[in-house]
């Protein structure tokens, strides 16, 4: 794993590094153009002084001012040796400082440069040693020795020392620049990943008992807005599916509770004394009701679970739903002629892939609802259309939901009716209506009242093909 703090301070350091090196060559060049015009125009005035104070002398006898100017006495220090030459417009030497031993270098170029009167300057070498030469025409100062050349020639070693010292010192600037550069960049890093660290240990410290509680560190810094808004709408997410989980389970573990706690009290009861043939079947048949809702209360949890997990349909072939309507409905004839409830089929013909007996579920619980909440006398309607997928539509003649019930109408256990809780229904039909639906690739909903209640289901032709990860809530 590669350390951020690392990888930013090796980035600054790098950047640093380089700046400093460039600035560092740009100022070792200045300085040493600079040395080099400073010598230069020092070469140049003492040849313009030694010319004009030797103007009057001619040739041979000239005269330099050795011990003032060129510094040629017994062991001066580099810096101030000067060397100087008088030449013959010819290049032939005619005098030379007593310093030299032998000749300067007179290069053709600065004859050239002499004779059309301009002052020459130049590197070379005598002896092994490195000059910088200025040749400086005496017709510049007067007609007398306008036929002789004046080089005045130094040492350049202490300037390249000088350039050496300042390289050092540059390089050493650069090594210690970098070296601070990446501390701070460390420093900043640090700085910068303080927060991120406040908002990890936040979003740590939270845990399944206080999913309740959000992130608040940083939440108003620009920068880091979105990061906690985004953790806070997960913690959100992830809140609001455990709140689901956990009223799912209480509801689960309650509603399996109430019917054994009937069962035991039946039992109970009946085992206090001796009872009559009659009352054992009386109290056998109590339980077995208890026994026969027990049985599908696990039942439906099993498909919901199964729905829950996701897990691919197993027996999925062409359904041909507007038999399976009438299949469906047949069922509820009894129940329906008991409430005097009259039961209306309009189907066209639509046959899809599907799991036969899990969209008999579907369309049992439907049809359960519409005649269990129709008013006595009413009509309960069924119509399929076939709409590039089966659109079944089950309406009745009931009182309909009520607004506020809606949002809640597909949450496992609800119902919608208090007084009815105890002996009707589990609340889990729209709930396992809605999931199988979703096995399907499609969808129920609630169109609304008109008056009674109307309930839509959208199946796809492709079948569990198109079936969506949607989970039921
Ligand atoms: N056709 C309808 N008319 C009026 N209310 C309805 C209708 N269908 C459902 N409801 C309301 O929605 C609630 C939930 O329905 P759902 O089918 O999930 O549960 P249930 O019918 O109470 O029990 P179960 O279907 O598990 O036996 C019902 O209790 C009822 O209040
Ligand atoms: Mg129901």
């Amino acid at each position: 794993m590669t350390s951020f703090r690392a990888a930013l301070a090796l980035r600054v350091a790098l950047g640093v590094f380089a700046l400093l090196v460039a600035s560092g060559v740009v100022s070792v060049i200045a300085l040493r153009t600079i040395l080099y015009r400073q010598l230069d125009g020092t070469l140049v005035h003492l040849a313009e002084v030694e010319a004009q104070a030797g103007a009057a002398t001619s040739g041979s006898e000239f005269k330099f001012h050795e011990g003032v100017l060129l510094a040629a006495r017994e062991g001066p220090s580099v810096e101030l040796i000067r060397y100087a030459q008088l030449w013959n417009q010819d290049g032939r030497p005619v005098v030379r400082s007593s310093n030299l031993s032998s000749d300067l270098v007179l290069p053709p170029s600065a004859l050239v440069a002499a004779a059309a009167g301009r002052v020459a300057t130049f590197s070379q070498s005598w002896r092994g040693r490195p000059l910088r030469s200025v040749v400086y025409p005496m017709q510049l100062v007067g007609a007398a020795h306008q036929v002789h050349l004046l080089q005045v020639a130094a040492p350049t070693e202490p300037l390249r020392q000088t350039l050496i010292r300042f390289s050092v010192l540059v390089m050493l600037l650069t090594v210690l620049g970098t070296i601070w550069a990446y501390a701070l960049g460390r420093k900043l890093a640090a700085v910068a990943l303080r927060p991120t660290g406040e908002i990890t240990a936040q979003a740590e410290s939270i845990s399944a008992g206080t999913l309740s509680e959000r992130i608040t560190a940083h939440a108003d810094a620009e920068e880091f807005t979105r990061l906690v808004t985004v953790l806070n709408l997960m913690l959100d997410r992830l809140d609001g599916a455990f709140q689901i989980q956990r009223q799912f389970t209480d509801d689960a573990s309650h509603e399996l509770r109430a019917p054994l706690t009937v069962l035991k009290g039946e039992l109970d009861v009946t085992l206090k004394r001796e009872r009559s043939t009659e009352e054992y079947r009386e109290t056998l048949v109590r339980c077995r009701e208890e026994v026969k809702r027990l049985s599908r209360l696990a039942s439906d949890l099993l498909v919901l679970a199964r729905s829950d997990s996701a897990v691919p349909l197993e027996h999925v072939a062409d359904v041909d739903i507007r038999g399976l309507i009438h299949r469906v409905v047949s069922r509820f004839d009894s129940a329906a002629a008991t409430r005097g409830v009259h039961l209306a089929i309009h189907a066209e013909q639509v046959t899809l892939p599907g799991d036969e007996r899990m969209l008999e579920q579907v369309v049992s619980n439907l049809v359960d609802n519409a005649v269990r909440y129709c008013r006595s006398g009413g009509e309960v309607r069924i119509e399929l259309a076939d709409e590039g997928g089966a659109v079944l539509t089950v309406r009745d003649d009931g009182p309909g939901i009520s607004p506020e019930h809606v949002p809640r109408l597909f949450v496992r256990f609800f119902r919608g009716d208090p007084a009815r809780q105890r002996s009707d229904g589990t609340g889990l039909g729209l709930a396992i209506a809605k999931a199988g639906a979703e096995a399907h690739g499609g969808h129920l909903e609630f169109v609304g009242n008109g008056p009674g209640a109307i309930f839509r289901l959208c199946l796809p032709l492709e079948g569990p093909a198109a079936r969506s990860t949607a989970r039921v809530t």
